[in-house]
């Protein structure tokens, strides 16, 4: 086996989504090799392994893709199945994992965040199951990485992945499959995608979809203009591109712009999404509205019952703490359990292995369900045109008749992004020396109902996750939520989550921005932002 001798980097603990560094960081020699042999060390059994590899196409992938494979080869893998130029979307990556029974995969992705030289790069590991590696596992390479001495690495030319088929590097089987059709295949169980190309003709109207550069573009292209029939061109940014355009490959009201305002024209499409870097984000709007992303979960949710795939109901739902209680009302109307996880899909895996749940979702643009482990960008956006073929109804009257039977949760998120570390530290630490006095408290005339430290026990397995957020929750059953970032890669990122609920009629033709101002107000103040962070606003609202 021929060993390069190495010596650790003391940086490798994977965070809410795997491993996540500017591609510099990626580019030292040794770097990805020590993380990649220590994802290799953790496998339950190295030599004769099966493994999935892709990656949303940024910058970098393809040294990567080339490194993995060589290091497959010289650690005694038995195969590795790659895709066409190792593009391949997270969930349709964890749809492969789950077909063809590997023993995991390795995702090169770093989700939404930018690509390029000197833009971000990312490697995640996931498990038999599809999904996320959980935190006793991704602690386990973090330990390898820490005192890795060694890896294995082929010394042979790069292989060429632009042709499906199959090939050997010594006793490895490489197999490169088309990124696209297993998963469609997967779309066609799940949704009556005869009926949403009728609805869709039917329509004097078009839509719109923002693949963003990313790694969605051959998918949707595949999907929307050949299978459900759309014209061409309803695919905008339809080539991934390894820095996606220049642009920001993250579906929301800021990143997407172009889209947004193509469905705001007096003219626009009367239905309208986007996904992010690798596919699993998803963003809604119907013709001059935009579908938050915790209403978006509690609608799917509400109407699973009108889909194919969900027609016998659902086991169960769950959300990320800091997504709005939106699908609570819902669970609590349907008599399902709720389940209220940290943040990160990781968290979800073992509901779903277990059965205890079909849907779930996070307020940053992810929703999934039992299909996958992962969330799943377009499988949004087919369950919401499947809805519309169903009720016949627009995305603006869904929502709101969504209001009127549970009332809004209006939701608005606060980035303050690349602050300084120590300040955002100090930040959390005060926030956490002032939750013991806080309930019962009336601040600005809200009345705190709880103030916590967001700790999870999850129900399957019993492992605890501690220091996942603060939550200080108002006995009108608003809330306020504060948390630093995991995916990030430069200095910290203090997200502050402001959920303001209302039954109140009047309140619903209202923008959410202004339903949360009390609640935005009340949190700065408390939390003393400005100053710990130096920042007189936030950097990303949505
Ligand atoms: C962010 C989101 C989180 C999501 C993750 C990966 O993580 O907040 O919901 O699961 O990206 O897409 P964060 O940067 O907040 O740790
Ligand atoms: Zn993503």
């Amino acid at each position: 086996m021929p060993t390069i001798k190495t010596t650790p980097f003391t940086d490798q603990r994977p965070g809410t989504s795997g491993l996540r560094k500017p591609v510099q960081t990626f580019a030292q020699p040794h770097y990805l090799e020590n993380f990649v042999q220590s994802i290799l060390d953790a496998l339950p059994q190295r030599e004769g392994a099966r493994l999935v590899l892709g990656g949303d196409g940024r910058y970098y992938n393809d040294v990567a893709i080339q490194t993995i494979l060589k290091m497959a080869e010289a650690n005694g893998l038995a195969e590795v199945l790659v895709t066409r130029d190792g593009i391949l979307s997270t969930p349709a990556a964890s749809h492969l994992i789950r077909k063809y029974q590997t023993d995991g995969g390795v995702i090169l992705s770093a989700s939404h965040n930018p690509g390029g030289p000197d833009k971000d790069f990312g490697i995640k590991f996931n498990t038999p199951n599809g999904g996320p590696a959980p935190e006793k596992i991704t602690e386990r390479i973090y330990e390898i990485s820490r005192t890795i001495e060694q890896y294995h690495i082929a010394e042979r030319e790069d292989i060429d992945l632009s042709q499906t088929g199959e090939t050997h590097l010594g006793n490895l089987r490489v197999r490169i499959l088309d990124p696209v059709g297993d998963y469609l295949e997967l779309m066609e169980s799940l949704f009556d995608l005869d009926r949403i190309a009728a609805y869709l003709a039917r329509q004097n109207r078009p839509i719109a979809f923002d693949a963003m550069h990313a790694v969605t573009g051959p998918y949707a292209r595949a999907l929307f203009e050949e299978r459900l029939g759309c014209p061409a061109g309803t695919v905008m940014n339809g080539d991934p591109l390894p820095n996606f355009g220049g642009g920001h490959p993250d579906p929301n009201l800021s990143h997407a712009r172009a889209l947004v305002d193509k469905l705001f024209a007096d003219d626009g499409p009367f239905f309208g999404a986007a996904s992010d870097g690798d596919g699993d984000r998803n963003m809604i709007l119907g013709h001059k509205i935009f579908v938050s992303p915790s209403d978006s979960l509690a609608i799917l949710a509400a109407n699973a019952k009108l889909i194919p795939a969900y027609r016998d109901g659902l086991k169960g739902v769950a959300r990320s703490m800091p997504t709005s209680a939106a699908v609570d009302r819902v669970a609590r109307q349907l008599g399902i359990d709720c389940y209220e996880t940290p943040t990160g899909w990781k968290f979800f895996g073992n509901l779903l292995d277990a059965d205890r749940i079909t849907l779930c979702g996070e307020e940053s643009f992810g929703a999934g369900s039992n299909h996958v482990r992962e969330k799943d960008g377009l499988w949004a956006v087919l369950f919401w045109l499947n809805l519309l073929a169903v009720r016949e109804q627009s995305v603006a009257d869904i929502v709101h008749q969504h209001w009127q039977t549970f009332g809004r949760n209006a939701y608005v998120r606060h980035d303050y992004e690349e602050v300084d570390s120590d300040g955002a530290h100090s930040l959390v630490e005060h926030l956490r020396e002032q939750l013991p006095g806080l309930a019962g408290q009336t601040l600005n005339g809200l009345t705190v109902d709880y103030a916590d430290d967001f700790a999870y026990t999850d129900p399957v397995d019993g492992g605890v996750s501690e220091h996942q957020g603060i939550r200080i929750g108002f006995d009108n059953g608003s809330r306020i939520v504060y948390r630093l970032s995991g995916t990030g890669t430069r200095g910290a990122t203090l997200r502050v989550y402001l959920e303001a609920y209302t039954d109140n009629a009047e309140d619903y033709a209202r923008p959410a921005t202004e339903l949360v101002a009390p609640l935005s107000a009340l949190a700065v103040e408390l939390a003393r932002i400005a100053h710990f962070t130096g920042r007189q606003a936030p950097s990303v609202i949505t």
